[in-house]
């Protein structure tokens, strides 16, 4: 009997499993005054910009360590002054955020991606990519890899950056507090674009940005609890190894290659910035 009971609660388990993935279920639209907008019975979601205003949306749950797929396609065309914001973050004054953000450009000029990771509130550890593809032509898969071990930023299963727990020399690491997931797309022509040099070209408004196939493997934080499961109908809850994912040596050396030739600013390598010496964590590796 006990047997049978746990059969039925396993199956009811997979059912709920089998239909999350849903921009509706995951996701509340929570800016832009009806400049988002969820389609296609849950599975897309777009972000709109126009002079007015822009638009976003957040995570219903919260995450504490998980993987996390979402695929995005920018805005194309003459995007310069627009910025798609797309990443994790615990509420309060002593906050952890691990972002992505994609600066617009002009027409044919590739788009900026930046990325940064704040512990109890403190980032400075920028380091901003081109991408070897159009990301405005097609979506693209836009992952972070988030446990106690590292913070690993992916693109198309490539992975861009690692920031790995240094606790041991003392480098504040995000391991607790649960974050939600957010993006927006809004108008920054007032320093994304070469510090402002270039300014929004509102003729081409409104701007659109879409997002689709959202993945999380994830622990989800719910009343002081952390429950880790999959969202995926074809990852079983039993595949957690995304909890201690480590870089093999196939990644590691995808990894040099966008570094050696797509990162174009390294607060690691930006000496001047930090008189003091460079953080610790830029010592080590
Ligand atoms: C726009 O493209 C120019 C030319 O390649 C580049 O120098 C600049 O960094 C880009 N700006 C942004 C915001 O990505």
């Amino acid at each position: 009997m006990a047997s049978v009971l746990h059969l039925s609660l396993l199956l009811l388990g997979s059912l709920m499993v089998a239909s999350a993935g849903n921009f509706h279920q995951d996701f509340d639209i929570t800016w832009g005054d009806g400049r988002a907008n969820i389609l296609n019975n849950g599975q897309l979601l777009t972000l709109s910009l126009d002079k007015a205003s822009g638009s976003g949306f957040q995570s219903k749950n919260e995450y504490l360590f998980g993987k996390i797929d979402m695929q995005l396609k920018l805005v194309p065309g003459n995007s310069a002054g627009t910025v798609t914001a797309y990443y994790l973050k615990s509420p309060g004054s002593t906050w952890d955020e691990i972002d992505f953000e994609f600066l617009g450009n002009l027409s044919g000029d590739p788009y900026t991606l930046h990325t940064n990771v704040f512990t109890n509130g403190k980032g400075d550890k920028e380091q901003q990519f081109h991408l070897w593809f159009d990301p405005t032509a097609d979506f693209h898969t836009y992952s972070i890899l988030w446990n106690p071990q590292r913070i690993v930023f992916s693109v198309d299963g490539t992975p861009i950056r690692e920031f790995k727990n240094s606790e041991s020399i003392g480098v504040a690491f995000p391991k607790n507090q649960p974050m939600r997931i957010y993006s927006s797309l809004w108008n920054a022509d007032d320093w994304a674009t070469r510090g402002g040099l270039v300014k929004t070209d509102w003729t081409h408004a409104p701007f659109t940005a879409s997002y689709r196939n959202f993945n999380a493997d994830a622990c989800v934080w719910s009343n002081g609890k952390s429950s880790c499961a999959s969202s995926s109908p074809s990852s079983p809850s039993s595949s957690s190894a995304w909890f201690s994912q480590e870089l093999d040596s196939t990644s590691q050396e995808r990894l040099k290659w966008v570094q050696k030739n797509y990162m174009i600013y390294n607060y690691c390598a930006d000496a001047k910035r930090f008189p003091q010496g460079l953080p610790a964590e830029c010592r080590t590796s």
